[in-house]
C-alpha cells in the first residue's frame, strides 16, 4: 500500500471561451486511478469526457486544478515535456483508427519507435511481435485498406502498444465497429490488461462495452457523477 495513484485529478477545471461564451467542460473533477486499472468512462455527450482524456493523455492541460501523471504535475509542464511523457509511457487508441493510409500494418506500427530511435531491424521485430499479439499474423503487410475495420483498429492497437506503455487511453474505440468485432476488440483490450497490467482508460457510450472494465466513471455536465467497482462473481 501507499502507492502513488497513476492518474490524479484533484480539483481540476477545463474551461473553454470566455464571459458569455465560457464552456465548463470540466467543473472540479476529483478522481484517481491506480496503475494496473482497467477504467470505463461513460456519460451523455458534451459531458467532458474527451476533455478528460486529452488531459488523462498529457495531450491537454487543466484550465485551474492539478493533474497529476506518474507522480509528476503533468498539468504545469511545458508541450514539450508533455511530449516526452506521452512518448515514453501513453499509447492511444481512437475510434477512427488514424492509420496512415497507403502504408502496411507493419509500417503503421513501427512509427512510434521510429520517434525512440530504434534501428529499423529491431523496429521491424517489435512490430511483427505487437501485430502477432493483436491477433494479425499474416496481414502485416496489407495497407488499411486491404483490411476489415476491426482489423485496423487491431493495428491501431498494436501501434498503441509497442512501445510497451505504462497507460493506454483510447476513446470510443469500438465506436466505429459491430457488435460481434466490437466484443472482439473487448477481449484483446482485457487480455493485454490482465498479461500487462496495461492500465487502460476508455470513454464507451455502451453499456456492454463497459462492463469489460473493472471500473466505470459515469461524467454528468463536467462532474463524476457515480464511479462504481465492478462486483466479480465469486
Ligand atoms: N476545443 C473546444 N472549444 C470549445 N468548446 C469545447 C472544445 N472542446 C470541447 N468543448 C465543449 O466542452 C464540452 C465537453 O466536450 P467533450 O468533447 O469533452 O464531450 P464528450 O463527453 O466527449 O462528448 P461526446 O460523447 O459527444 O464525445 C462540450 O460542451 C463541448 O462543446
Ligand atoms: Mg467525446
Amino acid at each position: 500500500m501507499g502507492r502513488a495513484p497513476l492518474i490524479v485529478f484533484d480539483k481540476v477545471w477545463k474551461t473553454y471561451g470566455q464571459g458569455e461564451a465560457e464552456v465548463r467542460a470540466l467543473a472540479g473533477i476529483d478522481l484517481e486511478i491506480g496503475q494496473g486499472e482497467f477504467v470505463a468512462i461513460m456519460g451523455p455527450s458534451g459531458s467532458g469526457k474527451s476533455t478528460a482524456m486529452n488531459i488523462v493523455g498529457c495531450l491537454d492541460t487543466p484550465t485551474s486544478g492539478r493533474y497529476g501523471f506518474m507522480g509528476t504535475d503533468a498539468g504545469r509542464l511545458d508541450r514539450n515535456r508533455r511530449a516526452a511523457l506521452r512518448n515514453l509511457y501513453i499509447g492511444f487508441v481512437f475510434q477512427g483508427y488514424n492509420l496512415l493510409p497507403r502504408t502496411t500494418a507493419a509500417e503503421n506500427v513501427e512509427l512510434p519507435l521510429i520517434y525512440r530511435g530504434v534501428s529499423a531491424h529491431e523496429r521491424r521485430a517489435l512490430a511483427m511481435k505487437a501485430l502477432a499479439e493483436v491477433g494479425l499474423e499474416g496481414r502485416e503487410h496489407h495497407t488499411p485498406a486491404e483490411l476489415s475495420g476491426g482489423q485496423q483498429q487491431r493495428v491501431a492497437i498494436a501501434r498503441a502498444i509497442v512501445t510497451r506503455p505504462t497507460l493506454l487511453v483510447a476513446d470510443e474505440p469500438t465506436g466505429n465497429l459491430d457488435t460481434a468485432r466490437s466484443h472482439e476488440i473487448m477481449q484483446l483490450l482485457t487480455r493485454l490488461n490482465g498479461e500487462y497490467g496495461l492500465t487502460i482508460v476508455m470513454v464507451t457510450h455502451e453499456a456492454d462495452i463497459a462492463v469489460y472494465a473493472g471500473r466505470t466513471i459515469a461524467f454528468r455536465d463536467g462532474h463524476v457523477a457515480s464511479d462504481t467497482q465492478k462486483i466479480e462473481a465469486a
